[in-house]
């Protein structure tokens, strides 16, 4: 099992990708996507708002994925995701979380890409329980790595303390299985 926990602000990683907690209309927003918008500078706006719309106002939905370059940002490219908002857990909320690191994954894959960064997607504005999302986190990158050599390093970005301490208790459990 090789994955990284990181405490810090997920925008100042030198990776091949960071993942962002974006929502559908991939033109930004607050929390971690308004840091990564920041940080990228307006090109990244600019090539959101090129990206084709499925339907007015989406451009991704929950549990897909879409990349671009990462702009003015240490990190090669931005992945998009869509996590869902929590309502409960009725609502497939853990599938379409889980989604969002699968598709990640598969597209980090794809590009032949060596590293990739994830922020704590739907804990933030869109409400996921913490220490249910560390699991889904754990779950999906362990399991791909058992069976996937890209990509090589793959971190789960902590920016509090509480994110941190969820993902270490995930990652005992995982170690135990
Ligand atoms: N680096 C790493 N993690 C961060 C950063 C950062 N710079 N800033 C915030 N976070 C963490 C939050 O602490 C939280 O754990 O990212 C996690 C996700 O929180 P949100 O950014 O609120 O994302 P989410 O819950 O998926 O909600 C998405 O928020 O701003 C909007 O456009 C976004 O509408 C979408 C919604």
């Amino acid at each position: 099992m090789n994955i990284d926990i990181w405490h810090g602000d997920i925008t100042t990683l030198d990776v091949d990708a960071i993942v962002n907690a974006a929502n559908e209309s991939l033109l930004g927003g607050g929390g971690v996507d308004g840091a990564i918008h920041s940080a990228a500078g307006p090109g990244l706006l600019a090539e959101c708002a090129r990206l084709p719309e499925l339907r007015p106002g989406v451009r991704c939905p929950p549990g897909e994925v879409r990349a671009t370059a990462g702009h003015a940002l240490p990190a090669r490219h931005v992945f998009h995701a869509v996590g869902p908002v929590w309502h409960g857990g009725q609502r497939d909320e853990a599938a379409l979380l889980a989604n969002c690191y699968w598709q990640s994954l598969r597209l980090a894959e794809q590009m032949r890409l060596e590293s990739i960064a994830f922020p704590a997607i739907s804990c933030g504005v869109y409400g996921y329980p913490m220490h249910q999302a560390a699991a889904i986190a754990v779950t999906e990158t362990v399991t791909w790595q058992k069976s996937h050599a890209r990509p090589v390093r793959i971190v789960l970005v902590a920016y509090n303390t509480a994110t941190f301490k969820a993902y270490q208790q995930a990652l005992a459990v995982a170690a135990q299985a």
